[in-house]
């Protein structure tokens, strides 16, 4: 059905239901949301709401479906498969308002939050109360745990603690019709009928607006250590990752860097904290977390005499604050890094954990074939590799139509390895046409059912996860 343009009568409705400030059609704020952090992609919405409440966007909901109006809904921006963007037009929903932390339920390990609120806040919050919530993408400081549900994301501790997925034990939500549910119960186990919550985590804000979040918590990690072993093979920083995990330890972010990527990070940071010897070719940055600080020591040594067989540099530990700082900010910068170098597109694939210097070899070996140079990082410790494709000064013809075949390649060899084509980025839009890669017809089939069943117009997201959505 085709969707229709925002008339001035439309602009009027949007009027009773929020202030004046909160209904946003100039030059700045279109913009602002034409964009997130995928590649250079630009599409503007025709206006932007700023709701406050679920009962105001419900009533948005409702008359945008009855209206034939798309609506897209936005956090801060930070997403990297176009999820946010609104491809269609129509209404950006900028959740941004709702920004409260509602209830710490510090007797049952839970919180209730509202989707706008910063990652890092929420984590600073709770850990002031002696909780927990692990999962840290590298953008915690600025995006919202809003699009962390929407996308299931993961992070460096994910290794360890697991994803967004893992701790989300309800969720309130407005349906495209207007409809407000709960998904669940705030239980930590939940046997009662189809596992609705889990299907919204990561369903990229198609299904359904989420208006309220409630999470598990554990008790708050009292110490951590961190460590950066240089590798002279980038192979046998990956095949040390195993053996780590063999050797019988779980570390609480077991990060994997090339070269370029520290290297373009420390320059983007304008960073001289490492030295970089010519001969390094990629690095594992090792954390281990726990409440006895000579156990964690005995762990990282332990550690440090796992990678010691293979050709290493000199391991780094880092034990004070500014030291760790460091390290993590250099990491957590890679991806920015990367995108003040070049445009590029970011892949981000996930093979079972052994089978990542296997993956690491491919997309050297298809790079070579197909003239695209890239530069890979990420969580090592879940077979997470980010493989960022750097334009650099490949021809439009070639990033457009070769490279593409190029990724199709990888993304078939990712699936022969067991895995799959988006850890923790999402599918989006930039991803969508590679699904009949990852999926067989039946199975995407189904999907397209879902979607129906949620979403019967298709006026939520439109243009997301899959083709012809
Ligand atoms: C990271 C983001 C890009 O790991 O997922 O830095
Ligand atoms: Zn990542």
């Amino acid at each position: 059905m085709p969707f229709n343009k925002i008339t001035s009568a439309d602009v009027t409705f949007f009027k009773t239901i929020l202030e004046e400030k909160y209904v946003l059609a100039d030059e700045e704020n279109l913009d602002r949301c034409a964009s997130d952090q995928t590649e250079d992609l630009h599409y503007l919405p025709e206006i932007v709401l700023q709701p406050n409440t679920t009962e105001e966007i419900s009533s948005i909901m409702k008359y945008c479906n009855e209206h034939n109006i798309p609506v897209t809904p936005r956090g801060a921006g930070t997403g990297l498969s176009g999820g946010a963007l609104p491809v269609h037009g129509g209404v950006s929903l900028d959740m941004k308002r709702l920004n409260r932390i509602l209830h710490v339920d510090k007797r049952n390990f839970q919180v209730t939050t509202e989707p706008g609120v910063i990652t890092q806040e929420l984590q600073e919050h709770l850990k002031a109360e002696g909780l927990f919530y692990p999962p840290d993408p590298a953008s915690k400081g600025s995006c919202f745990i809003g699009g962390n549900v929407s996308e299931n994301s993961g992070g460096p501790r994910a290794v360890k603690y697991g994803v967004v997925k893992d701790y989300v034990l309800n969720i309130e939500m407005v349906l495209p019709n207007g409809e407000i549910m709960w998904t669940g119960a705030n239980v930590l186990k939940n046997a009662t009928g189809y596992n609705i919550t889990q299907l919204v985590v990561g369903s990229e804000g198609t299904l359904g607006v989420i208006t309220k979040i409630v999470l598990r918590l554990i008790p708050a990690v009292k110490h951590d250590l961190l460590l950066l072993v240089p590798f002279r093979s980038a192979t046998e920083a990956c095949e040390a990752v195993n053996a780590i995990f063999l050797g019988g330890y779980t570390p609480s972010a077991l990060e994997f860097m090339e070269r370029d990527a520290l290297e373009w990070s420390m320059r983007y940071v304008n960073s001289t904290g490492i030295d970089l010897p010519d001969d390094i070719a990629a690095h594992l940055l090792i954390e281990v977390d726990g409440n006895h600080m000579e156990e964690l020591y005995r762990d990282a040594e332990a550690i440090s005499a796992i990678v010691q067989p293979y050709d290493i540099g000199e391991i780094l530990f880092a034990d004070s604050h500014e030291q760790k700082q460091m390290l993590w900010t250099l990491r957590r910068k890679v991806g920015e890094a990367v995108k003040s170098n070049s445009i590029y597109k970011e892949e981000d694939t996930v093979v079972p954990r052994a089978e990542l210097p296997e993956l690491l070899r491919i997309i050297k070996d298809l790079g070579r074939e197909y003239g695209f140079q890239s530069v890979c990082y990420g969580h090592a410790g879940d077979g997470n590799l980010h493989v960022n494709i750097v334009k650099g000064n490949m021809s439009d013809e070639a990033w457009n139509t070769k490279l593409t075949l190029g990724i199709r390649r990888l993304f078939k060899e990712v699936v022969r390895m067991g895995g799959t084509i988006s850890g923790e980025h999402g599918i989006g839009l930039v991803q969508k046409e590679y699904m009949d890669i990852a999926f067989p017809e039946v199975q995407l089939q189904l999907m397209r059912q879902i979607k129906q069943v949620f979403d019967p117009k298709g006026i939520l997201n439109p243009g997301k996860i899959l083709m012809n959505a």
